[in-house]
């Protein structure tokens, strides 16, 4: 008797527990996908301003192709390098957790896909709803290399605000007539200022204002009254930029993959790598209103493209369709600074959010431009930034030079010495008026190939301070590898005994590109809790060839699940 006593609960608790598991298990993978996607990477004719261009393209598109899926699913893209330049894919904004060979930074995470070469990107999304993207992450390829990544709820969940009736990508763009790859090849010969791009783009499309290009223009139908969802992508190269609708209220409801407290505006603003989910209902007259994008420029005197692209939000019901000319919206001034930080100040993220409280690494960076003396030998023509000097940016007074002969996370993995130091400094080591009139003598970076070293579980604070040296600006600084916290923003040099009254440390926004205000300061938290190599650079393409750039190692935890996957079997080597 004695000896089945037990088996009856046992038994039975096994069984509960195995339902249970069966259940969790089921639950929690039931809808979770896998995608397989082939990427060509190729040379393609696009019709531009009257002209054929022979540019790079994925898949013979312009953008490329828009990846849709359910936060939890795993992609696999096969890259295929059918082109005449070495090429990679970043997936921007993905965490990448423990993932970090998928990537895709040249030279930082693996080495470039040579032409005729492939490689398989292979990540799961997790815990990320909302917009992001893909690009290019070599030379300049990214002008005409990218496409959405959207990031539906997963199976079963549904969005936290009303539902949409549809929903529409809109990637705004920079194009050039001549070849990208060529403009930043000159820029890099004579240390100048490369070109600056003779259109800005909708989905690829330039808009009724420019040459040759209004059949072309991008129509967005709706109908009266519904309400609509715009993924809101800025993926130009060199700059920020204001996105408005004539007549229409935009309701900002996330961004970079990350949800926000609803608020509304009648123009928002992006710097390059980040997206916004904006709301729009369609509830004017029927009728034709211009989308428009054009620059925010905070540099003073410094060059840019100051034209406008337009795409047309049309209804249905609008009749006759075409015969006045749609509502032109009006736009904020190029350099309208206030418009730039009252929008960025109203981000609230949608929920109470985990911010680090006690600090682990408390690290304050420089960012911003200088210039380079004329190495000795160089002739004048290499050296035609002024007064006979090249630009450049630097972190810390590190202007970042990418190594050539292995990635930094090869390195890092297999301990290849002579690749990467790990002494990026903590603080300047020199303190100085950030923002005022900064000696000469402190424009001159020096370049290196330095990390920053961060325990696993390392809770950061980052302050970000921008530089007036040469010229101040917004730069709007990309962190590979995680989102990040912005808790406060804020003008001239960052106070830490006045400015942490600003902190919010409630419901700040969690973003993956943040613009630090010209002449002014951002800081950010996060926790290290993916293992890796991870770039962080200004989103300014321009920026990030002068050296506007730093990578964090960050070292394994305990574990399997707390350490970088090994790489996988086709990661191409340099
Ligand atoms: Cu969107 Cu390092 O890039």
């Amino acid at each position: 008797m004695e000896v089945y006593k037990n088996p009856k609960p046992l038994c039975f608790s096994l069984l509960l527990s195995l339902s249970l598991f069966l259940f969790v298990f089921a639950s929690s993978f039931v809808d979770a996908k896998i995608l397989q996607h082939d990427f060509v990477v190729q040379e393609t004719t696009v019709k531009r301003q009257c002209n054929s261009h022979n540019r790079i393209t994925v898949n013979e598109m312009f953008p490329g192709p828009t990846l849709e899926v359910n936060n939890g699913d795993t992609l696999v893209v096969n890259v295929m390098n059918k082109g005449q330049y070495n090429v990679t894919i970043h997936w921007h904004g993905v965490r990448q957790m423990r993932s970090g060979w998928a990537d895709g930074p040249e030279f930082v995470t693996q080495c470039p896909i040579r032409p005729g070469k492939s490689y398989t990107y292979r990540f799961t999304i997790q815990g990320q709803e909302g917009t992001l993207w893909w690009h290019a992450h070599s030379s300049w390829l990214r002008a005409t290399v990218y496409g959405a990544l959207i990031i539906h709820p997963q199976d079963g969940s549904s969005y936290p605000f009303t539902t949409p009736k549809r929903e529409a990508p809109i990637l705004l763009g920079e194009w050039w007539n001549a070849n990208p790859i060529d403009v930043i090849r000159e820029a890099t010969q004579t240390g100048g200022t490369p070109n600056v791009s003779d259109a800005y783009t909708i989905n690829g499309q330039l808009g009724d204002l420019y040459n040759c290009s209004s059949q072309d223009t991008v129509v967005i139908p709706v109908d009266s009254g519904e309400t609509n969802l715009l993924r809101v992508i800025n993926a130009a190269l060199n700059q920020q930029l204001f996105f408005t609708v004539a007549n229409h209220k935009l309701t900002v409801v996330g961004a970079d993959a990350s949800y926000l407290k609803p608020f509304t505006t009648s123009v928002i603003m992006l710097g390059p790598g980040q997206t916004t989910d904006v709301l729009i209902t369609a509830d004017q007259t029927p009728a034709r209103y211009y989308i428009a994008a054009r620059a925010y420029n905070s540099a003073q005197g410094a060059p840019f493209d100051n034209t406008t692209t337009t795409a047309i939000l049309q209804y249905k019901s609008a009749t006759p369709c075409c015969s006045t000319s749609p509502v032109f919206p009006s736009l904020p001034a190029y350099n309208d600074t206030n418009t730039a930080t009252t929008f960025a100040a109203s981000f609230r993220s949608r929920t109470k959010a985990e911010v680090p409280t006690d600090i682990d690494d408390n690290l304050f960076f420089t960012v911003g431009l200088g210039l380079l003396n004329c190495p000795p030998g160089a002739s004048a023509s290499n050296c035609q930034a002024p007064n006979r000097t090249r630009f450049t940016a630097s972190m810390n007074n590190v202007s970042f030079a990418l190594p050539s002969n292995f990635s930094l996370l090869q390195a890092h993995q297999q301990g290849i010495p002579g690749v990467f130091t790990t002494d990026f400094p903590a603080a300047p080591s020199l303190q100085f008026d950030y923002t005022g009139n900064v000696s000469r003598s402190l424009w001159q970076p020096v370049r290196g190939t330095k990390l920053y070293k961060l325990k696993y579980g390392s809770r950061v604070q980052l302050v970000l301070q921008g530089t007036s040296i040469f010229t101040a600006e917004n730069h709007p600084i990309h962190l590979h590898g995680y989102d990040f916290y912005i808790i406060a923003q804020g003008f001239g040099n960052f106070n830490s005994k006045t400015d942490t009254s600003k902190f919010n440390l409630v419901d700040p926004p969690l973003r993956n590109t943040v613009g630090v205000p010209v002449n002014g300061w951002a800081v950010i938290r996060f926790v290290a809790d993916n293992p890796g190599v991870w770039l962080m650079h200004c989103h300014l393409d321009v920026h990030l060839n002068w050296g506007l750039a730093m990578a964090f190692l960050v070292e394994d935890g305990f574990g399997e699940l707390q350490s970088l996957e090994p790489p996988p079997d086709d990661l191409p080597i340099c």
